[in-house]
This record gives C-alpha cells, structure tokens and sequence, in this order.
C-alpha cells in the first residue's frame, strides 16, 4: 500500500508558504516533506514547525515531487536545481518562469489541459499567475465558441511580486497614514501606497511589459491557440491579496452573457458572482467579486458578466482569484494530483 510521496518544495516565501499549507488542505498523500530555501532554519505555519534546510543537489535523493518556488533567472533555484532533481528521479513542478515556453515542458493548469501532464519529461510548468486565472475562466467560453480575441487589463496585487515586497507595501502604508518618507524602493519600483503602477514590471523593446507578454505565449500554449490575439495591459494595484482582470473577448459565435453564467457555473472550480440584486434603488444591481472575496479560497471568481451592445459576438467579464492559491501554489500542487492520477511519477 502507498503511504504516500516523498515530496520538496524548494522556497519559504509566500508561495512556498502556501504550499505547505494547500498540501495538508488537500490532504496530498506524503511520507516524507522537506522543505527548502537559502539557508537552515526552521519555519512556522499554521501553527506547525517544519525545518528548513539549505538546498542542495543531494537533498533530492529519494525525492519524488518537487514543487519549485524559489527564484527565476539563470541563478535561481529552479535553474541550478530543477534538472539535478529530475536526474535524483523528482517530477519538478517549477511555478517561475524559466521553462514556461520550453517546448519540452508542458504548460499547465488542470482544468483547461490536464492531459499536457502525459508528455512531461521530467519538469512541468506553473504559468504565471496572471495567465492562470485568465485560461481557468476562459476555457468554459472557448469550448462553446473558439476565441479570436482578448483584450485584459490586470489589477494585480502586491503579493504576486513576493513576502519582501508585501512587507515593504506594508511600510509604505505606515509612511503614508503617518505622514512620514517613503521607505527607500527595493522590492516596489515606486509608492505604491495610494497609487497604480501600470508600468513597473521589465519593459521589452516592442513597448510592452514582460509581464504582459507572457499572458500572450502562455496562453496560446496552454489553449493550444496561436492565433487568438491578446492585448493585455497589465497594473499593480495596492491590494495585499487576489488579483482581479477585466477580460473582453471576441468569440467566432455570439456567446449570450447567460450561455456564458451557465457553463461558467457547471465548470470546476469557478464560481459565478454575478446575481441581480434588484432593489427599489437600483433595480439592476448585481453582485459583484472582490479581491477580498477570492482570498484565501480556491476558486476563480467572475462577474459582471455582459455582452457588448457594439460588437455582436463581443463579450466582457470581471475575474478574481488569490494569485498565491490558484494563480501558484494551489495550481502547482493540482498538477501533482494530475501527476499522481495519471501514473506519471518518474518512480
Ligand atoms: N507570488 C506570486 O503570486 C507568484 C505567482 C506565480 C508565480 N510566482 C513565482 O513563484 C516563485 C516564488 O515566488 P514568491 O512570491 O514565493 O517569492 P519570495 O516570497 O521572494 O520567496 C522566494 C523563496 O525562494 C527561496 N530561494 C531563492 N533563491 C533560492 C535558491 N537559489 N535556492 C533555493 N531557494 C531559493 C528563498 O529562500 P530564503 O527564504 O532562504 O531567502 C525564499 O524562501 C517565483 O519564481 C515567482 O515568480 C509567484
């Protein structure tokens, strides 16, 4: 009888946290859980104490699943670890951007192409957590009608950008309410207390940020569509937890906005917010998903869910979810559910 994995996630911060957390949530099967980082010490979460230990190449003998949530870049964690882990025989599930277009890799999140996991070869990818909540409210609406067009505009919280960060988001605040300096920017480009930043993420040559160029190959990849175009606008704003989109989309069929409630409703892991509220006031009141509402829980909420009046097939929606859970560690930790279901262990 399987007692369970043995199982590493690689990274403390605040995706690496939730990791943790989202396994005993979900009660992923697991014999043995090492938990990695930069250096030895110990970590508490939810009350419980798990020790961290320094990462190394031998620290995945025995390894089965490791879920990378470390830095990116040629020296970050997945980088320097993540093939070292494959060759110990680790499925690597790396929620960075490092191998997200690697032909080699698939692409993944669950409920829109879960059977991409058959062909991994050792490293699976988490996309980035903008894409994530995006395709996951989506895919109902492509499989009624093929998406020519998109058209998004991100509102996305500090926490996407790390712990240090949303420390440093937090200072800002205290400056701001005391009336004190800002704190020097090292993790936040600028204040981002009581403003929006629509231009802080790296800058490519072309006049978009990189950030909105991966919502463009990831989701081509993970629809196994390259030809829908999408124009993604993408912002910071001072919210601590969940990221919310403005999705407008072009279908090759007109999609009613009750077509698009009800197989929005049916498909997992998503759920509506989108009820008229009526009242003597405003008799068209809907109710409407928050950031707030989506933290700390596991499902893509949409709303404001509405045809457009000038486009025939054009219609527009609200998503929200928590870009820690569904839009990283909760996705990651499902693509090992996929892995386990599917046989797809390396050993
Ligand atoms: N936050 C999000 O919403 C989000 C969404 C999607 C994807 N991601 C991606 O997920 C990854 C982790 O993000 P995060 O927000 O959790 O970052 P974070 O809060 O800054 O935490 C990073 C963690 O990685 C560890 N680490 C860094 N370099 C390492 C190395 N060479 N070897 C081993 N461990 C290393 C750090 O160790 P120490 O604690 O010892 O310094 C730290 O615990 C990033 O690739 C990020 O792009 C994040």
């Amino acid at each position: 009888m399987n007692t369970g994995y043995r199982v590493a996630v690689v990274g403390a911060g605040a995706v690496g946290v939730e990791m943790i957390r989202i396994l005993r949530e979900r009660a992923f099967p697991i014999s043995d859980l090492q938990v990695l980082a930069r250096s030895d010490r110990e970590m508490v979460v939810d009350g419980l104490t798990y020790p961290v230990r320094t990462t190394t190449e031998e620290a995945f003998a025995g390894v089965q699943i490791a879920l990378f949530a470390g830095t990116e870049g040629e020296k970050g964690a997945a980088v320097t670890f993540g093939p070292a882990a494959v060759r110990h025989g680790a499925v690597v599930i790396d929620n960075g951007k490092d191998f997200r277009m690697d032909p080699k890799v698939p692409l993944v999140v669950p409920e829109v192409n879960g059977e991409d996991v058959e062909w991994h070869e050792g490293i699976i990818a988490n996309p980035n957590c903008s894409t994530v909540q995006m395709v996951h409210a989506l895919k109902p609406l492509y499989d009624l009608s093929p998406i020519r067009r998109i058209v998004v505009s991100t509102y996305q919280s500090i926490s996407g950008s790390g712990a240090p960060a949303v420390r440093e988001f937090e200072q800002q605040i205290r400056a701001v309410a005391d009336g004190m300096n800002m704190p020097d920017y090292v993790h936040i480009p600028a204040q981002l207390a009581q403003n929006v930043l629509a231009g802080c993420w790296t800058f490519l040559e072309n006049g978009y940020q990189d950030e909105e160029w991966k919502m463009i190959l990831e989701t081509h990849k993970i629809l196994h569509d390259n030809q829908i175009l999408i124009s993604p606008t993408t912002v910071r704003v001072p919210v601590i937890a969940g990221h919310s989109e403005s999705v407008y989309i072009e279908t090759e069929r007109k999609i009613t906005a009750d077509e698009a409630r009800d197989a929005l409703s049916r498909f997992p892991n998503i759920r509506v917010v989108d009820d008229l509220l009526g009242g003597e006031k405003n008799p068209f009141a809907r109710s409407c998903p928050t950031p707030l509402d989506a933290a700390g829980g596991s499902d893509t909420l949409v709303g404001r869910i509405r045809e457009d009046p000038f486009v025939p097939n054009g219609l527009l929606l609200w998503v929200v979810n928590d870009n820690l859970r569904k839009g990283a560690a909760l996705n990651a930790v499902q693509i090992a559910e996929e892995v386990v279901r599917r046989n797809r262990l390396i050993r």
